[in-house]
């Protein structure tokens, strides 16, 4: 008898290259977090296809999306990670919970609207992408699901969504509580401000030596000299330390006292970064596409399972089966 809770997430194969914002933020947490629980990954193919229309790209972002998390730590025996696509009630329950759904609710989504913004086409697809997420959690019984502040909408929506169902029918959706992790700070980018893939700032997390060190060396600093005492608080290159140091008292203390100059505390920085991720950058080189596939196939079989039972439940109270 398993007595975790259920923990459930969804990753966009959206084919972005993972910065150590995304990891310190979002990978490394999940990696503290998800064996606590019965943890579910899933790989979210159907989501992006709101924004994804080559397939060739679709597939290649699937397995890296895997590949990414496999080579953060993810171990494939403890958790069931699986693409969406695999599981077809995903799709089947989003229509049922559709009907159940208004166009009015729909149309306050922070996130339909900023991306409608940015410029993607409004796709009845789109609109409807927070009926697929609620699927996505619901049909698992979840307990958690882990996910990003910009994501807190869509959760609440699910717990509407479960509510009008249990309503209307019978008490069957369990309502499911995000995490948000607010203990972790934001990471500046090179250039000071919050690093994130939309401003260019990034330090990759699965880049080369030399990539990571352009990045790091590229840092906006003052122009304080290399002996002038320095606000350790106030430096980019040191907030990204904090993460990194293997004694950040030391090397609080040389920049308040003067002696360290820029130069040197990147190269510091550099030199521990690429010694951080080196492990995790070297899993990755040694993850085929083909091991992925296999991870997905027997991760597909066990959310099936679940899956199912969930949707023999769903079809029998809403009236289409006996
Ligand atoms: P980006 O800002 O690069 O577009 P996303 O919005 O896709 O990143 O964020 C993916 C995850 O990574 C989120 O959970 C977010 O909290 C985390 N994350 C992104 N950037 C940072 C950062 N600079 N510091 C801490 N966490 C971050
Ligand atoms: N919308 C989420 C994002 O953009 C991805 C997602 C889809 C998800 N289904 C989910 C996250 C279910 C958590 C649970 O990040």
């Amino acid at each position: 008898m398993n007595s975790k809770k259920r923990l459930f997430t969804g990753l966009q194969p959206s084919g972005e290259a993972l910065h150590i914002g995304n990891y310190l933020g979002a990978l490394k947490p999940f990696c503290e977090l998800y064996e606590q629980y019965e943890s579910l990954l899933c790989v979210v193919d159907y989501h992006a296809l709101t924004t994804v229309r080559d397939p060739e790209i679709l597939r290649k972002n699937t397995v890296n999306v895997a590949k990414d998390y496999l080579a953060a730590g993810v171990d494939p025996e403890k958790a069931i990670i699986f693409r969406q696509s695999d599981v077809p009630e995903h799709t089947e329950l989003t229509w049922i919970l559709s009907t159940l759904v208004t166009v009015p609710f729909l149309m306050q989504a922070h996130a339909y609207k900023d991306k409608v913004a940015k410029g993607i086409e409004p796709t009845a697809g789109l609109f409807n992408y927070p009926v697929l997420m609620a699927s996505d959690i619901l049909l698992y019984d979840t307990d958690i699901v882990p996910v990003g502040q910009d994501q807190r909408q869509h959760i609440e929506y699910t717990r509407e969504i479960a509510t009008k169902f249990n309503n209307a029918y019978t008490e069957l959706f369990k309502k499911p509580e995000e995490r948000i992790d607010d203990s972790v700070a934001t990471i500046p980018g090179t250039d000071g401000r919050k690093m994130s893939k939309s401003y260019n700032n990034t330090i990759p997390l699965f880049g080369t030596d030399e990539e990571i060190q352009k990045a790091v060396m590229g840092i906006v600093t003052d122009s304080k000299g290399v002996e002038e005492a320095k606000d350790p608080e106030a430096d980019a290159v040191f907030a990204i330390h904090k993460y990194f140091a293997d004694d950040i008292e030391t090397l609080a203390k040389r920049y308040r006292d003067g002696g360290i100059g820029y130069k040197e505390s990147k190269e510091l920085l550099a030199k521990n970064i690429i010694a951080a991720i080196a492990p995790m950058r070297e899993r990755r080189a040694n993850i085929s596409d083909s091991d992925v596939e296999a991870v997905l196939a027997e991760g597909a079989k066990k959310a099936q399972a679940i899956a199912k039972t969930k949707m023999d439940e769903v079809r029998v109270v809403i009236g289409v089966r006996k």
